[in-house]
């Protein structure tokens, strides 16, 4: 297989976002601010700095913010402009995709996150790409999508992003089958979808970023549903694997996962403590708000 390198990201954001409501009422979950911005903007940064070219995002109904999100707004553009905030100005607009880089299709019906990525195959076409659920922001020194670009770039076929979780929890997540460790990538024997605890072949989850080869989309359209009746893109990884290779890397960041109401306070704590201007000022109401 000629290697083609990774230009295009999809991203899964038709949740409903049920385990935040209220907040979710009339606000898509991946546009609730984490410290000073939306959860989804950390995402496409950890996309652009891995190379990403193109963000397809798969929404539903009650998601336009995140369109309007990554358009211009041009009222409030000028309005700065003429009050001379310019750095706020160049900031907002440094953050803007370039134009027709991003693409939006919609995913009718909440059949699950294989039926997600699948829809989302039209604008992908015949390329690997990458998939990364919105709602696992990963901090780490090196944005982790590029280091599993650059892995993928020396092994080729398809790389997903795994990390350790106590054995009590493997049946909230998919989990792999690993073999042996070669440099940073982990070769994978199998993996199954929120499997009961003792039938987890490790500990090892499959932590929300994925780069994987076009021939997927084939495998999304014949998968039945399995876990929870929806259509998991776990097995349809599993039945590629028969014809392309599958790795591993492990994350050895901070994973934040915004999808419940203490993750999503867990993660605001955390870009808050980290920020350069304000993180001091947020350790001390945190140690205040402590004290009583
Ligand atoms: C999805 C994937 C699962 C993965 C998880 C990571 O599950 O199906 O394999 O481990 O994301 O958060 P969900 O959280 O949508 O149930």
């Amino acid at each position: 297989m000629p290697f083609k390198p990774v230009r295009k990201a999809v991203l899964p954001v038709a949740g409903l976002g049920t385990r935040v409501l209220p907040a979710t009422k009339v606000m898509p979950k991946e546009m609730l601010p984490v410290f000073d911005r939306p959860a989804i903007h950390y995402v496409v940064d950890e996309a652009r700095a891995a190379g990403i070219e193109h963000f397809v995002f798969v929404t539903g109904r009650n998601k336009a913010a995140i369109e309007d999100y990554f358009d211009s707004a041009f009222e409030l553009e000028a309005t700065l402009e003429a009050k001379g905030k310019t750095a706020l100005l160049n900031e907002l607009r440094g953050d803007l995709p370039a134009p027709g880089a991003c693409s939006f299709v919609r995913q009718q019906a909440p059949l699950g996150l294989g039926h997600a990525v699948w829809c989302a195959r039209d604008i992908v076409g015949d390329e690997p790409f990458a998939v990364l659920l919105p709602d696992m922001l990963m901090r780490s020194p090196v944005p982790f999508l590029a280091a599993m670009n650059r892995a993928y770039e020396t092994a080729g076929g398809n790389v997903i992003a795994v990390e350790e979780v106590p054995m009590d929890k493997v049946s909230s997540y998919g989990i792999i089958a690993p073999g042996a460790t070669k440099g940073d990538l982990i070769e994978m024997r199998g993996m199954v979808e929120k499997p009961a605890v003792k039938d987890a072949p490790s500990n090892l989850m499959i932590s929300g970023r994925y780069i994987l080869q076009p021939e997927i989309f084939d495998a999304l359209e014949e998968q039945k549903p399995g876990a929870g009746g929806e259509i998991q893109l776990t097995d349809a990884m599993l039945k590629l694997m028969e014809t392309s290779p599958f790795h591993a890397m492990r994350f050895e960041g901070q994973t934040l996962d915004t999808g419940s109401k203490t993750g999503y306070l867990r993660a605001t704590v955390a870009y808050g403590l980290a920020d350069p201007e304000h993180g001091a000022e947020v350790r001390q109401i945190l140690e205040t708000l402590l004290k009583g």
